[in-house]
């Protein structure tokens, strides 16, 4: 990051209203049995900073950040992400469990050693791994900067976007991947960092019997599979699909531990607002899962997927041995729902036939407006 950067304005009370919302969700389904010590790996935003927030009050977890963020100066007020991480930090203290952060490159292996060194001044190993990263470049120690795309394999993909500054649908072309984007996705966006995380701090013997980690995946349907599992980010997700076997393998040999993907369902957030035609598609899957009273926000979701499934003894597992919290997005009833809405949204319609409104809001909502 430049170090004159600007960054969106934010607005730090409505932050800090977001945290604390997120927190009393959490403590209105009470305590669980969870880690005492974690590790969360993009926990600034969204789904990995509700797993922070879930770990925290709801396991009474100590947790350990790491985050791509940046702090106020004299021209910028700092990012979104840094103020969740500051009001977080705030609350948890109050609340007794002791929060870090470590502002940096989760790439790095500098950061790697940061953590390792604030892990042994502070009781040493650690019982989770929550790896939540969503990064658009990664710098390999070679200096090459590599970028991940976010583009259809094989095919060219057609979709609609929302221009949430005009409220208009606009058509959208984006051609196929090379051979060279897709690799780059798989070397940004896949499994590699999350199994060099895991062994490193297995090196330095910071992790605890019965050790768990986990790595966010995303599946979806028909509606998405052009822009997303069938291509870049897909072939990213299935790279750390395939290494989560081994690495499995490898924490139970060494601390009779697991790694297992969760395949969360599709949330808003600055990541997934960067998929051409996903807000259109999660606006319809919204006023779908709103009819159903099924809507779960992201901080419901993972805390959800977090007391049940990873450390609960309500796992939905697929057949590839993957926690499934999505299952209620893919089930049948509501993609034929969701599909029936896209077949009918006009520019003229959009907004009432989905819940655009809601969703425009919660965009707003991620820097605190
Ligand atoms: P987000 O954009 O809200 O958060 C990304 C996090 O990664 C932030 O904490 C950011 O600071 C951190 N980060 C980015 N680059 C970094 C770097 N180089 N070093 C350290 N930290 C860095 O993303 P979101 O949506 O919560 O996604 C997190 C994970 O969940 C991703 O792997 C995504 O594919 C997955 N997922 C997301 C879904 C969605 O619809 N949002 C659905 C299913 C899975």
């Amino acid at each position: 990051m430049s170090s004159n950067k600007k960054f969106a304005p934010v607005n730090t009370a409505g932050i800090k209203r977001n945290i604390h919302h997120q927190i009393q969700v959490v403590q209105q389904r009470g305590a669980y049995a969870g880690p005492k010590r974690a590790l969360i790996i993009g926990g600034s935003s969204n789904y990995g900073l509700a797993a922070r927030i879930s770990l925290a009050f709801g396991a009474g977890a100590k947790t350990l950040n790491v985050s791509y963020e940046k702090g106020p100066s004299s021209i910028s007020q700092g990012t979104a992400g840094y103020w969740n991480n500051h009001f977080f930090d705030q609350a948890a203290q109050a609340a007794g469990h002791p929060a870090i952060d470590i502002l940096g490159d989760a790439f790095q292996l500098t950061t790697k050693q940061k953590v390792a060194a604030q892990l042994q001044q502070n009781g040493g190993p650690i019982d989770a791994l929550i790896y939540s990263l969503a990064a658009p470049k990664r710098l390999l120690p070679t200096g090459t900067l590599v970028r991940s795309v976010i583009k259809p394999i094989e095919h060219s993909y057609h979709g609609t976007l929302i221009d949430i500054h005009k409220d208009v649908l606009q058509e959208v072309q984006v051609p196929p991947a090379t051979a060279q984007e897709i690799q780059d996705t798989i070397t940004v966006m896949g499994g590699a960092d999350w199994q060099d995380w895991v062994q490193y701090l297995a090196q330095k013997q910071l992790l605890a019997p019965g050790f768990k980690t986990t790595f966010f995946s995303y599946i979806g349907t028909a509606a998405t599979q052009a822009i997303y599992r069938t291509g870049t980010l897909g072939a990213a997700k299935k790279d750390a699909e395939q290494r989560a076997r081994h690495l499995n393998q490898f924490l139970k040999d060494h601390v009779q531990g697991e790694a297992i993907i969760t395949v969360n369902q599709a949330a808003l957030s600055k990541a997934s607002l960067a998929i051409p035609g996903f807000l259109l598609y999660l606006a319809s899957l919204t006023a779908v899962q709103q009819e159903e009273s099924s809507y779960e926000s992201p901080i419901e979701h993972e805390d959800r997927a977090l007391r049940q499934m990873l450390f609960g003894s309500q796992r939905n597992l697929d057949a590839q041995g993957r926690l499934r919290p999505d299952a209620g997005e893919v089930a049948e009833s509501t993609q034929t729902a969701v599909a029936r809405i896209l077949q009918q949204v006009t520019p003229a319609n959009f907004s009432e036939l989905t819940a655009y409104p809601f969703c425009k809001r919660l965009i707003y909502q991620l820097n605190g407006f």
